[in-house]
């Protein structure tokens, strides 16, 4: 299956490559948070929404009280997809998907969705990142080391060039720096030796 749909990825990585720990996420830096809502929420025409790619693990370490993620389409990744829409049936803004390209023809068939944000976590990425329809790559790069057991794949600069860095934000005394890593035009049409 060969989906049209080019999407965006959106991590907050630490200087040791982690996004995670413990099922959960080992910073609390509320400006990254807001960067991430406002990024994923944001569209250029007000008529429209974005799509979010999320995998089951992730979603899990979400409190239930912010799930579904508000204002954006919430496609779950899991293998378990009969059993997963039985324990999400009837609520609004979510679809399930049993592979990454299913996720993509899912978000292809809604009627109005602007961008598509792949949200994490460390198995999604690894997808995305292989995935020729990945377009950007948004890195919250937190300029401290965390104890983590999930981390974010390495990106294929042959691939991908940075293209925005931002200033320094500072929270909690903790740096950080918003970068945009762009695809390559014709990268992947590069011969491979
Ligand atoms: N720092 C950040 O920006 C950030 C962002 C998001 C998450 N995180 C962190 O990342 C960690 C979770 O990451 P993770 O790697 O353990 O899990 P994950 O990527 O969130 O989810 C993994 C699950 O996705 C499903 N899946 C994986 N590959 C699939 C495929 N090819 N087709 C269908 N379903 C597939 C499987 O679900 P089933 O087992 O149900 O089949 C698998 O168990 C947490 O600590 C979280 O807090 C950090």
């Amino acid at each position: 299956m060969c989906s049209n749909i080019n999407f965006n990825v959106i991590a907050a990585v630490s200087d040791n490559r982690g996004i995670g720990d413990c099922g959960g996420v080992p910073w609390r830096i509320n400006g990254e948070v807001a960067f991430f809502k406002m990024t994923t929420i944001q569209t250029r025409d007000p008529k429209k929404k974005n799509a979010v790619i999320i995998g089951r693990v992730s979603w899990e370490c979400i409190p239930p009280k912010y799930r579904p993620l508000e204002r954006r389409l919430n496609v779950i990744l899991t293998r378990n997809v009969d059993q997963f829409k039985q324990s999400v049936a009837g609520i609004p803004d979510i679809e399930v998907a049993e592979s990454f390209d299913k996720a993509l023809a899912i978000i292809e068939q809604h009627p109005n969705i602007e961008s598509t944000w792949v949200i994490g976590g460390g198995e999604i990425y690894k997808l995305a990142l292989e995935h020729p329809n990945c377009n950007q790559i948004y890195i919250t790069d937190i300029k401290k080391t965390f104890q983590c057991d999930t981390f974010f794949p390495d990106i294929d600069m042959s691939k991908f060039k940075l293209a925005v860095v931002t200033t320094k934000n500072e929270q909690n005394s903790i740096e950080f720096y918003h970068n945009i890593f762009k695809k390559i035009p014709n990268a992947d049409d590069a011969p491979e030796n």
